[in-house]
């Protein structure tokens, strides 16, 4: 046996990917590991959104330079949006690596594995056209989607799955390095997302997740009939065995009104809504060229909260990005006190050379001003979600009971890793409306949805207990003495 050690950072996409080419690399004989040290092949799927993700990258592959030294035939990749985007320079920063993928030839890395394997020292870089490399049509084959069938058993869940329907984008907000790194926006046809999602519901699996850049913007026209995204959204909930459909992540100028009427009206659909506003300022919003105004947001929001009241919206926000005034801030603090977001996820801008903003824009928010603006508002957020999951006080909910939690996989760590899971243990799981609950039960109970009554609760989780229903007289007449 071959040991792989792999490093995944960035969104749910990269997380896919990790689990497809983990899932390739194992039917060519390999185990994983949790040391890159003592590993065959290394590989990190990277991200290139921030700054900072890069970093992370760069001083992983430094601190790899002795192992390879030591272990010459050990085989070190790096696949994912920074292998589109630094390519050879890769080579340059950290010449013992030996493979540089891009997200739309992840499935090359077995071969490509093995035959740095087999010739050491020859370096192979596979990576898509860019956006003004050629023709449109060649760009997007250049972008290979990686869907291949799907082996149940390697999956980290049997019970829960991400699907991808869509690849890139092609909504250019300035500051993003998304559009250039997974190139154009290109929709999976439907009857592959259906043919996928069908066969993950015979093999056991309750809960999918469809992925996109912008999910709700997916359409495709096939064998002659136009489908839009809640056209799909019907079509997977008549799977029978699904119990669950989620998505991420959304856009706010395509949550149309069929769109939140399939997520009302379909049992299935998950009450979550993942829509990132990215800035509470107009004038923001157009720097950004996010397409919509805040008046826009707030009606999509609004309309979605009337419709829905149990919905939770999240959102993303960007703080610090070029001209930001403390004005303009001061109005993405009214729009999150506003909208009472489930969750935000901020973030300080991180100018991505190559973009709009990068050309164009100055990045002239100093950074200690960044990060009080982030310390800020996420203060204010977080006070407003301990606010509301206050309201689940007592209550009880149905929860699709995911696994054990994060303190039980501590200590099943430090325990005997190969012991079969039996007797007490803490599980995790979630809401409808995408809440994570942490209650005490049983390994069985993992993949069964189960009815908590919640006792306590914090900024991010409810706690609760199994509620066990005494059908009986006795339970009755008890109450009445
Ligand atoms: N700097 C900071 N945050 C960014 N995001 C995307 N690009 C940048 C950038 N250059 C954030 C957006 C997006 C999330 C995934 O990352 O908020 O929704
Ligand atoms: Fe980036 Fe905007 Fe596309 Fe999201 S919608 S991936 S922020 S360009």
């Amino acid at each position: 046996m071959k040991k792989l050690y792999i490093e995944t950072v960035g969104c749910q996409m990269n997380l896919l990917d990790s689990e497809l080419v983990v899932a390739a690399l194992r039917k060519e004989g390999y185990e994983l590991t949790g040391q890159a040290a003592d590993a065959d092949t290394v590989l990190f799927n990277t991200c290139s959104v921030r700054q900072h993700a890069e970093d992370k990258i760069y001083s992983a592959l430094g601190r790899l330079k002795e192992a390879k030294r030591s272990m010459p035939d050990k085989v070190i990749g790096v696949m994912g949006c920074m292998a589109q985007k630094d390519q050879k320079l890769i080579f340059s920063r950290a010449p013992f690596v030996d493979i540089v993928v891009g997200p739309g030839q992840l499935h090359q890395v077995p071969q490509l594995v093995r035959e740095a394997r087999e010739k050491p020292g020859q370096q192979r870089l596979e990576v898509s056209l860019g956006r003004t490399d050629g023709k449109v049509d060649d760009i997007k084959r250049s972008h290979e989607s990686f869907d291949p069938l799907r082996d149940p058993t390697m999956r980290p869940t049997p019970f829960q799955a991400f699907v991808r329907i869509q690849i890139g984008c092609d909504k250019f907000c300035t500051y993003c390095i998304v559009p250039s790194v997974r190139g154009p926006e290109q929709s999976r046809p439907p009857s592959h997302i259906l043919a996928e999602a069908r066969q993950l519901a015979s093999e056991g699996c309750k809960e999918i997740c469809l992925l996109g850049q912008t999910v709700n913007s997916w359409r495709h026209t096939e064998d002659g009939r136009a489908w839009r995204f809640s056209d799909l959204l019907y079509a997977l909930h008549e799977i029978e065995g699904i119990e669950r459909l989620r998505f991420v992540t959304s856009y706010p100028r395509d949550m149309t009104d069929d769109v939140l009427e399939a997520v009302r009206d379909l049992p299935k659909c998950v009450k979550y809504l993942h829509v990132p506003a990215q800035h509470g300022s107009d004038e923001q919003l157009r720097r950004m060229k996010r397409g919509y105004t805040v008046a826009e947001y707030r009606e999509m929001h609004d309309r979605a909260k009337r419709w829905m009241p149990d919905v939770a919206i999240t959102s993303d926000f960007i703080v610090g990005f070029s001209g930001e005034t403390e004005e303009d801030f001061q109005q993405t603090m009214d729009l999150v006190r506003e909208c009472r977001f489930k969750n935000s996820f901020i973030f300080k801008y991180s100018e991505r050379p190559g973009t709009k903003a990068a050309n164009r824009l100055p990045d002239d928010v100093p950074e200690e001003v960044k990060r009080r603006r982030n310390n800020e508002l996420l203060a204010l957020q977080n006070e407003i979600s301990e606010e509301d999951n206050h309201k689940f006080l007592g209550k009880r909910v149905e929860v699709l009971v995911e696994g054990p939690s994060k303190t039980a996989v501590r200590n099943l760590e430090r325990a005997d890793a190969n012991a079969p899971l039996t007797g007490p243990l803490q599980l995790t799981g979630r809401t409808m409306c995408d809440r994570i609950v942490v209650f005490d039960g049983n390994p069985r109970q993992i993949g069964q949805t189960l009815s908590i009554a919640i006792y306590d609760v914090n900024l991010h989780t409810l706690f609760g207990a199994v509620v066990t229903e005494h059908v009986g007289p006795e339970v009755f007449t008890l109450a009445g003495v």
